[in-house]
């Protein structure tokens, strides 16, 4: 995604009441070096008049198709090919219909079709709009055409109602699109994660573990606090400082992570399941050291199956969205699909773990993405950058799948 700084600027108004902020985000664009030309819907001039948008763009502002005054200066096409940005906002859900169906029955419309640069929508409706699977639908082909959605955000509406929908405000888009800030994607979800791998006792001072670094996890939990989720991380023993904004709740067994688990998945939106849990444990944990027997060559250790954390989730009555991840050293993408089938989770993060790019310990990852529908490359990166794109691909399937 560019940052759009001193850039050529299309800003878009469609007929919403939050139109009363767009003249604060073409001054707030401004502020960042944009050159900002303004396009108004029809619909838009009820709420806000071209006075105003004008005014503050210091441009007379584009209203209509088929204006012969407007096309003599500079024409539809002109304008489509000037903007490097075209930002609608507000975007209503009507307006969102339209781009998703390419649709080009007035100025604007016509103006996202006809353009190559990139286009940002924030929308802004009534919540009940805003969930309807109508509007999801067609958030959902936006997103996939690679249109970046900013918002809404959550709160009191113009209407009377509370919920989602609000557009969000003119300051943050900028900041979004200028590069300064990182999107509040997750503002409204709750994140449960588990990282690290687990101990299992053998006696007081022996015990079986695995080579999880338990970074990937730790890089989730600071990737989602970022997107302003309220993150909860469960970590199995590891060397890592807690990320900023998140609450880290310590286990060591797996006995111990699922009753944690268990205690915070209820208040849980979305649960990623990144720790490496020792598959079996001793049966029985010694009470002392266990003394080595100068008559005894071997030991047996009889080991009993943990319990299944992730499956245990996915299989409760209201489960959260869950997100797993298959650690693998053959035929990764087949294993992903069948554990996405078996733990019945909706998404599997496949990574290798097996030659010279493990992923265990390294500081950086590559990962697929296995949900019902198809797959998500997410290239080589270090972990915190995987971390980023996985969870824009995993709200993106929360909200809309
Ligand atoms: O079956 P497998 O161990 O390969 O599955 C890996 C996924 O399941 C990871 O997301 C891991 O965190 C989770 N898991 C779990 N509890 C277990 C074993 C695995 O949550 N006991």
């Amino acid at each position: 995604m560019s940052h759009h700084k001193n850039k050529r600027v299309l800003v878009g108004v469609t007929g919403g009441i939050a139109a009363y902020k767009s003249p604060e985000l073409v001054r707030r664009l401004k502020d960042r070096g944009c050159d900002v030309r303004v396009v108004m819907s029809r619909a838009a001039e009820a709420f806000i008049t071209p006075l105003t948008m004008q005014a503050v763009s210091g441009h007379p502002v584009y209203q209509h198709l088929l204006d012969a005054e407007a096309e003599s200066g500079m024409g539809h096409i002109e304008l489509a090919r000037w903007a490097e940005l075209v930002v609608i906002a507000p975007a209503t859900a009507n307006f969102i219909a339209k781009l998703a169906h390419g649709q080009a029955d007035d100025l604007l419309s016509t103006l996202a079709l006809a353009t190559e640069a990139e286009v940002a929508v924030a929308p802004a409706m009534n919540q009940q709009m805003w969930q309807h699977p109508g509007t999801a639908t067609n958030l959902e082909q936006l997103v996939q055409r690679g249109i970046r959605v900013i918002g809404p955000g959550s709160g009191d509406q113009a209407c009377g109602e509370v919920g989602p929908g609000r557009m969000t405000e003119p300051e943050e888009i900028a900041a979004i699109l200028a590069g300064d800030a990182i999107e509040p994607l997750l503002s409204d979800c709750r994140v449960l994660i588990t990282a690290g791998p687990t101990w299992e006792a053998i006696d007081p001072v022996r015990g079986v573990t695995n080579h999880s670094s338990g970074k990937m996890g730790y890089a989730l939990a600071q990737a989602a606090s970022d997107y302003s989720a309220r993150v909860t991380l469960v970590s199995g023993p590891v060397h890592l400082d807690t990320p900023e904004g998140v609450s880290r709740i310590d286990v060591i067994s797996a006995a111990d992570m699922l009753e944690v688990v268990m205690r915070e998945v209820g208040k849980s939106d979305i649960f990623i399941a990144v720790a490496a849990v020792a598959d079996y444990r001793p049966a029985d944990v010694a009470k002392h050291k266990i003394k080595k027997s100068d008559d005894q060559d071997g030991m047996v250790i009889e080991m009993v199956k943990n319990p299944d954390i992730l499956a245990t989730v996915a299989a409760l009555e209201k489960p959260p969205f869950t997100v797993g991840f298959a650690a693998e050293t053959q035929n990764t993408i087949e294993n992903a699909r069948e554990k996405l089938k078996k733990k019945r989770v909706n998404v599997v993060a496949a990574n290798n773990v097996g030659g010279d790019d493990s992923a265990f310990g390294s500081d950086s990852n590559a990962v697929t993405l296995v949900h019902s529908e198809g797959e998500v490359n997410i290239p080589p990166n270090d972990k915190y950058a995987v971390a980023i794109r996985m969870l824009q691909e995993i709200n993106t399937l929360y909200r809309y799948q």
